[in-house]
Order: C-alpha cells, then sequence, then structure tokens
C-alpha cells in the first residue's frame, strides 16, 4: 500500500519534470525576476506617496493644514473620550468576535492564539498530510466539508462581529452593578456614576477591579484603592494629571467631560475599599 503511493508520487513527480521541461520556464531565474521587479515596484510606489505626503504640506512640518494626501498632523487623540467604541476593520470582524466568545482573562489566549495558532499549523501541515492525486472535488469530501465549515463559521462570525451593538467598554459596564453590590456603594450615586465611566474609560486596558480588565504596563489592581483614605479629592486630581503624581505612563485624562465626571471617578474610587 505505502510503497504504491511512493510509486504513484514519483511517476507523477517525473510526469511534472517532462512538463516543465516541454512548456514551462524554471522558477529560476524567471519568476525570482518578476517577483523582484514587482517587490521593487511596490516599495517605490510606498516611498512615493509618504514623500508627496510630507512635502506638499504647506508651512512647516508642524503645520495642520492638508497637502495633497492630507494633513500631517490632527488634533491630539484625547485619552478621556468617552463616546469613542474602538472597532477593528471588517475583515478583523471574526477575530473580534471569537474574542467576545472567549471572555479574558482565563481563555482570551486560546481565542486570541489559540485557536487561529492551530489552524495555521493545520495549513502548513497539509501539504504533508493530504498526498493523494486526486483533486475532483466529489471524491474529496473530507476537503471538501472542512473548508464548507470554515467559510461558513467564518461569515458567521463576521456577520455576528458587524451587528455586535455593545463594544467591550460597554460589556464592562455590565459588570459595574456586581461592583457596587460587592463594594457596597450601590446606594452611593456619584460612586456608581464614577464606576460606569471608569468602566468606559479604558481604564480597564491598564488597571484590573474585581477581577475586570487586564493588568498591563504596571498599573495596579484597583480593587481596595480606597482603603488608604486618601478620599475623593486626592483620586479626582490624581486621574485629571497623573504627571503630577510622578506617574508617566498612566494618560492624562483631564476632567473626563466635565467637572461631575472627575469627581465622580475620584468618589468612586475612594469608595472602593475592597469586597465586603
Ligand atoms: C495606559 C495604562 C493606564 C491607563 C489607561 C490608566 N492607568 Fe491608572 N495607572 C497606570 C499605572 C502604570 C499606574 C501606576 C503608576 C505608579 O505606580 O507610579 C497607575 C496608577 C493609578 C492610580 C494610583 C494607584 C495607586 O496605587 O496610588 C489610580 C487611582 C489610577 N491609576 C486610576 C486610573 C483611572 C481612574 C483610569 C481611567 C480613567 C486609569 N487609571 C487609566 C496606568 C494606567
Amino acid at each position: 500500500m505505502a510503497s504504491r503511493a511512493l510509486d504513484e508520487r514519483r511517476a507523477q513527480f517525473q510526469r511534472y519534470k517532462e512538463d516543465v521541461k516541454e512548456r514551462g520556464k524554471p522558477f529560476y531565474p524567471y519568476a525570482m525576476f518578476h517577483d523582484t521587479v514587482m517587490s521593487l515596484v511596490v516599495v517605490s510606489v510606498i516611498v512615493g506617496l509618504a514623500v508627496i505626503w510630507k512635502f506638499t504640506v504647506p508651512g512647516d512640518h508642524t503645520s495642520t493644514k492638508p497637502g495633497l494626501l492630507g494633513p500631517l498632523y490632527t488634533d491630539k487623540a484625547d485619552p478621556g473620550t468617552t463616546n469613542f467604541v474602538p472597532r477593528p476593520d471588517w475583515y478583523f470582524y471574526f477575530l473580534f468576535y471569537l474574542l467576545r466568545i472567549f471572555k479574558w482573562p482565563e481563555s482570551v489566549i486560546l481565542g486570541t492564539v489559540g485557536i487561529p495558532t492551530i489552524l495555521l499549523m493545520i495549513m502548513l501541515a497539509l501539504p504533508f498530510l493530504d498526498l493523494r492525486r486526486e483533486r475532483r472535488l466529489l471524491r474529496r469530501p473530507v476537503a471538501i466539508v472542512a473548508a464548507i465549515l470554515t467559510v461558513l463559521s467564518m461569515g458567521v462570525l463576521t456577520y455576528k462581529g458587524a451587528t455586535a451593538k455593545e463594544a467591550l467598554a460597554s460589556e464592562v459596564v455590565q459588570a459595574v452593578p456586581t461592583w457596587a453590590k460587592r463594594e457596597g456603594f450601590s446606594g452611593n450615586p456619584q460612586a456608581v456614576a464614577g464606576a460606569k465611566l471608569f468602566a468606559q474609560s479604558g481604564c480597564t486596558a491598564c488597571h484590573t477591579y474585581l477581577g475586570t480588565g487586564s493588568s498591563n504596563l504596571g498599573a495596579p489592581d484597583l480593587t481596595a484603592i480606597g482603603k488608604g483614605n486618601q478620599g475623593a479629592q486626592f483620586f479626582s486630581s490624581y486621574v485629571s494629571n497623573p504627571r503630577q503624581f510622578g506617574n508617566k505612563v498612566m494618560p492624562v485624562f483631564g476632567n473626563l467631560g466635565s467637572q461631575q465626571n472627575i469627581h465622580n471617578i475620584g468618589v468612586f474610587l475612594s469608595v472602593s475599599k475592597g469586597p465586603k
């Protein structure tokens, strides 16, 4: 059985060689030459566009006036904004939705790295696993079913990702009532409003709170940050300008939209004394 398969593959390779000799051009140097020329063209176009973009802007290079290809710089990004919903481009919707199925932090690695890596390894291994010469689709039921399932699941995930209403931030917001109950500040409307703001402002991209969010860039867990009794005023000024307190990593949030907002977040932090 094994030797028959081997014979078959040798015959196939022989046929391929003859075919190339008769009608084809060898990969080296012809195809390589084409690829090299094409790569050069693509890189030159990109470099050309970058030069046009940079040098057609009027005035000096800090100008916000547009050149032929748009302005060099626009207004600074505002880290305190709460109305921007970060969403990927449509062709990443399926991964985006996969991320929502696999909730952090336990299984998120599985969704973001695990599944795509496993699929990629299957693709890499495929030429070594599938050695048959049969190419008629109807005689390849496993491959066909796998292909249909892949396309179908990516289609469904893309559709779900495209129609998913709430962003990740509002998923964090759903945790706010639980936070309020466990930390015992349900009766404090300012603290609850501050907690919502905390959930929506991207704080949980660096800080964790009662297990929600991810811990990044050395940001501490804030579950019991109010234990030190520093008070709402201290936290408000900390968040509005962390630079004053020697924190060079955290974004400067200003007043987070209004004086009331920055006050509420201060109250929220000051009453966060850990789960009751
Ligand atoms: C880009 C990451 C990042 C984001 C986003 C971020 N922080 Fe921070 N934050 C940090 C880091 C890092 C520290 C610790 C700095 C230090 O120890 O010097 C910190 C410290 C703090 C502290 C002081 C903790 C302490 O132990 O005194 C508070 C309070 C705080 N952050 C609140 C917030 C709030 C509220 C938000 C959202 C409005 C937020 N942070 C968003 C990175 C971040």
